[in-house]
């Protein structure tokens, strides 16, 4: 039996691979056809300005080939002023000298900053705290999620906006709120996640059991006694409260969908702008009823631009399809401890990293600071004085390059044959119940993530409901609840000839974060052949060895042990606290067409990398380019006939790389095909055939 050798890489095949367009579908992003391919925008604020300031910042916008504004979506009190009065005056101004300097608007709804008439006098309105204090005015998102009376002014205002804006030909979509985070613990909460547990569960006969709430005499009498809390209850209350607050947060879009929809014109997208990988709700949830994904683009600490790469494919995932980032930081923020900003050519870096994963439209936020109030440090294109900033340079080279290569990018999209699963229920369980606090959910995802992306060049991150079929390899790093259909259909990819590869704590809950009757990894232990006999959480490393080489596990080991003479032990671990001694770390198993492997441990990099290799090898995935230097990064569009290679050095010394083929840069300074590219430090190239 081949087992996991080393690969291959066959330039050539490579090669071929660059024409060929997965059968996966990626649509574009947006149906407005009138508008740039590649959209290059900032934040903007007119309401924070004298009007006659207006013209001279966007003179300067159109200067750096800025093609997009996203207004209003704090600017209720200007909107509404006094309840029902609405004024929109300004903003048709503000939007029609915009489209003068062919700058296209994304408005926002200002649902995340409520006025202080409406707090004042409907104070029902507020967001309650989980130890039930009550919020004020004078920040934002201060609101409560689930209040009637709020989601009646939202609704107005989100329609008298639409009703005034819907037909304007220079709106192309709509961004709900801003950064949904919060939910309220008030008395409408309460209720409504009652209503929401009587109808899942029916009596609390049922729920008492599916909770096991005798532990604790926790035992229920009524659904009205069960706590609204976060943290420190019963696991299956705290796994459901977050899938309660998921609905409500998709519920809360609906309201605003609902009064936007009937007026806009058809081509305008709706969507709201997310946080990566927050796990407050269940992004899935809450994009079943947008139309396109977006997300805030921010660094915390050094740019590590493998993991900034997995975020982006997992907002690629939550609509599958091509995306855009409604927000990157121009240079440095204003929330971390110390606001160090990214190198002179990072920000040019990261614009392109966005569009080689998928984004049709990278903004800035913001355009320039406001006058005062909590963000007077932020980055921003031009400064208090209105004048550009050095950064400004930076990001109008990125639009002159987005201008050039738009229309070759057009309709093109990534396509990957490997796939990861991020699933919120998994990643919650575990964090309420972390058992080692280095066992963080998105650093595992990324850890396995890295080589994945590192040696097949394209993931798609997605969830656990999305269809499987087109993929080779299928990686569940840490799918910690698992219902019996996702077995099934797990169990269906493997024997129709997919790879899958399961992570630490895999399947051990069943949906209702209960113990799984059998060993992990429950449904699938006897599929695997092998299970895992006890889990340890580590203070020290452990070392491993085995047929794919030596290397050691930290923070989670778990003792495995086959129960079929076909699964094999590919790693065990070495001495260490004598439970582990010896014992399996890692099994694999063919069945059907396809193989199982579960990965018992949180393994270093090399050893993960090794792994990934072997996996990928025999499930004859190929690198998009193989042979690049390392911190080159490869991003592969396709679609309508088109392929596109991104490449982006990311490193601080140059990098020369060899094409297979002669190519033309797009944004080079040579207009002639070439068969190699020399990026200096932070360099991209934007390659086609010729
Ligand atoms: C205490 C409690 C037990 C149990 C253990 C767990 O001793 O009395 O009910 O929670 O801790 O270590
Ligand atoms: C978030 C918000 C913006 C702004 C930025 C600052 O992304 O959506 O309004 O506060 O952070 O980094």
């Amino acid at each position: 039996m081949r087992l996991f050798c080393r690969r291959a890489v066959n330039a050539f095949i490579a090669l071929l691979l660059i024409l060929v367009v997965s059968p996966r579908i990626h649509s574009q992003a947006t149906n407005y056809p009138d508008k740039p391919p590649l959209l290059l925008g900032a934040a903007w604020y007119p309401e924070q300005w004298p009007e006659s300031r207006w013209d001279q910042d966007l003179t300067l916008m159109e200067a750096a080939h800025i093609n997009l504004v996203r207004v209003a979506e704090f600017a209720w009190s200007t909107m509404e002023p006094s309840e029902g009065h609405y004024e929109f005056d300004w903003l048709d101004r503000a939007i029609a000298l915009a489209a003068k300097h062919h700058i296209c608007v994304v408005l926002g709804t200002p649902t995340a900053a409520p006025p202080a008439w409406l707090t004042t006098k409907y104070p029902e309105t507020l967001r309650w705290d989980e130890n039930g204090r009550r919020d004020e005015h004078g920040n934002r998102q201060q609101f409560s999620f689930t209040d009637p009376k709020y989601r009646q002014f939202a609704h107005n205002i989100a329609e008298q906006m639409a009703i005034h804006f819907g037909p304007n030909p220079n709106v192309v979509g709509w961004q709900l709120d801003n950064e949904y985070a919060n939910p309220s613990f008030d008395p409408t909460a309460k209720e409504q996640f009652h209503r929401w547990l009587e109808k899942k569960y029916g009596t609390v006969a049922e729920l008492n059991r599916r909770w096991a709430t005798a532990y604790w005499s926790q035992t229920y009498d009524q659904f009205d006694e069960i706590p609204t809390r976060e943290d420190g209850e019963n696991p299956a209350l705290l796994l459901d409260w977050k899938r309660f607050v998921s609905d409500t947060w998709k519920n809360y879009s609906e309201n605003q969908v609902s009064a936007i929809r009937p007026h806009a014109d058809p081509r305008q997208f709706i969507t709201t702008n997310t946080m990566g990988w927050f796990d407050g709700f269940n992004e899935y949830t809450v994009h079943s009823v947008l139309d396109i994904a977006a997300w805030d683009n921010y660094i915390t600490g050094n740019y590590d631009y493998v993991a900034n790469g997995a975020t982006h494919d997992l907002a690629r995932g939550f609509k599958n399809k091509n995306y855009w980032v409604m927000e990157t930081e121009p240079a440095f923020v204003n929330w971390h401890k110390v606001n160090s900003p990214l190198l002179r050519g990072q920000v040019r870096d990261m614009a392109w990293q966005a569009v080689g994963h998928g984004a049709e439209a990278v903004e800035y936020w913001q355009w320039r600071s406001a006058p005062n109030g909590q963000e007077e440090y932020h980055g921003t294109l031009v400064g208090a004085d209105g004048t550009p900033v050095p950064v400004y340079d930076e990001i109008r080279q990125v639009g002159e390059e987005f201008t050039k290569a738009g229309s070759a990018i057009a309709g093109t999209s990534p396509h990957s044959e490997v796939a990861l699963v991020n699933d919120y229920d998994s990643r919650w369980a575990i964090s309420f119940q972390r058992h080692s606090a280095n066992f963080d959910p998105v650093g595992e995802m990324v850890a396995f993530y890295r080589p994945l992306r590192e040696q097949s060049q394209s993931v798609d991150i997605i969830s656990i409901n999305a269809p499987f079929d087109g993929y080779k390899v299928i990686e569940l790093p840490g799918l910690n609840v698992i219902s019996q259909k996702t077995a099934d259909r797990l169990m269906e990819f493997v024997r129709n000839g997919g790879h899958l590869l399961l992570g630490p704590r895999s399947a051990m809950k069943d949906e209702f974060n209960a113990l799984q009757p059998e060993r992990q990894p429950g449904p699938l232990a006897a599929f695997l052949g092998g299970r895992v006999d006890q889990f340890y959480a580590l203070d020290a490393d452990v070392p491993l060895s085995g047929d794919l080489g030596s290397g050691t596990a930290s923070i989670w080991a778990e003792q495995l042990s086959t129960q079929s003479p076909d699964t094999t032990v590919v790693e065990r671990y070495g001495k260490s606290n004598g439970w582990l001694d010896g014992q399996p770390a890692v099994l694999t198993r063919k069945v059907g067409k396809g193989r199982i492997t579960y990965v018992g441990a949180w393994l270093d990099t090399a050893l993960l990398n090794d792994i990934t290799g072997g996996l990928l090898e025999e499930a004859g995935v190929q690198p998009i380019l193989p042979g690049v230097p390392k911190g080159v990064e490869v991003c592969r569009r396709s679609g309508q006939g088109k392929s596109v290679l991104i490449l982006i050095n990311h490193n601080t010394d140059s990098a020369h790389v060899s094409l297979p083929e002669p190519m033309r840069d797009l944004i080079g300074a040579q207009s002639t095909a070439v068969n190699a590219v020399d990026l200096p430090p932070f360099g991209v190239a934007v390659l086609t055939r010729e």
